[in-house]
């Protein structure tokens, strides 16, 4: 599938839930209304659904959410997808916040997945309790250590807020050398309502990435995932770091992926309103042709990039859905 701008998209991220047993202050207000459950797709629909992109050319899925490891029977859907693995599909991956990993970890490798991106944002207890608001971060850690256990790579995500986690995060570039886990450092977007101010959160990782320098020599790299990050090798570890800049920098020219989220409703890009709903297609047994054809016509409609934008005056979101209704 080649979108108007010319690039290839072969890889689709599926939110099976918005909903998620923490609430990271970025991401979500404290009371959240989430979906009603007739809404969602059930997994019968969404793993059809996934089908006719992979029939499309999609190589890759990651299954995010809210926290994707929440939903019932999820790993129905994992196995299915599983399936296809060299069939199809290259890739399966999830993104997760880590609470359920200890008892899935071993599953999903047996379903085929090899990586797990984490979000873990400290590793200060008590910042961890108050940045996920209930979260506990032992929970959290063991989750990690049973998917390494499991044989699973691992990417941290971890989103720099202003005041809030940039002292630790040395600690986290030690941290993750010594597990040999890649650490991926996220700018704050404003995606969604939440109860604090967004200006006050955003924190440039252009300043983060300075003082990373002076306990840490980065060099630059060319690797790439084909998403938005920039990597580095950090010399003393050997790890990786890469860097996520929607704010500062943007990273629409290469982007090769569209997300849908557990209603069937598809969007083609993070940062604009304009999206595709699959949900009545699907429930008036749409043919797979016709399936297609709606992709295509989506695809169609991919838009060059994002626009987002922070303003200190007014607290109004670029884009009213939160990250967990999208998908990460
Ligand atoms: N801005 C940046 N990152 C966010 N995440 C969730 N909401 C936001 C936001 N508004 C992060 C999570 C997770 C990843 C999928 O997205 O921390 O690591
Ligand atoms: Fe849940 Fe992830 Fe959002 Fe945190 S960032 S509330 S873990 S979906």
């Amino acid at each position: 599938m080649i979108d108007p701008f010319g690039r290839a998209i072969s890889y689709l991220r599926v939110s099976v839930t918005d909903r998620c047993d923490l609430r990271c202050v970025y991401c979500m207000s404290e009371d959240m209304n989430f979906l009603p459950k007739p809404e969602l797709l059930t997994l019968e629909e969404l793993e059809r659904l996934c089908g006719a992109f992979i029939r499309l050319g999609t190589d890759k899925i990651r299954i995010t959410g809210g926290e994707p490891l929440v939903r019932r029977d999820v790993m129905t859907l994992f196995r299915g997808l599983g399936s296809r693995i060299g069939n199809g599909l290259r890739e399966l991956t999830l993104t997760s916040n880590g609470t359920q990993l200890t008892r899935y970890a071993q599953d999903l490798y047996a379903a085929g997945v090899r990586r797990v991106n984490v979000s873990l944002d400290t590793l200060d207890p008590a910042l961890f309790s108050s940045i996920t608001r209930w979260g506990k971060m032992e929970k959290t850690l063991e989750g990690i250590y049973a998917a390494k256990d499991a044989g699973l790579a691992i990417k941290i995500n971890a989103v720099a807020l202003k005041g809030v986690n940039e002292d630790g995060l040395d600690d986290m570039v030690a941290w993750c050398g010594e597990h040999g886990f890649d650490l991926c450092l996220i700018e704050t977007m404003p995606l969604g309502e939440i109860d604090g101010h967004r200006a006050d959160q955003y924190l440039p990782l252009s300043q983060v990435r300075a003082r990373l320098r002076r306990s840490w020599t980065l060099e630059e790299t060319e690797y790439r995932t084909g998403g938005p990050a920039r990597y580095f090798t950090v010399a003393q570890t050997g790890g990786r770091i890469g860097f996520i800049t929607p704010m500062t920098h943007n990273f629409c020219e290469s982007c090769n992926r569209v997300r849908l989220t557990c209603t069937g409703t598809l969007y083609m890009c993070l940062g604009q309103d304009d999206a595709a709903d699959f949900r009545p297609l699907l429930r008036s047994g749409a043919s797979d042709d016709e399936l297609d054809a709606a992709i295509h016509a989506a695809i169609a409609r991919k838009p060059k990039g994002h626009d987002f934008i922070i303003d200190r005056r007014e607290n109004a979101p670029s884009v009213s859905r939160h990250m967990s209704v999208t998908g990460g």
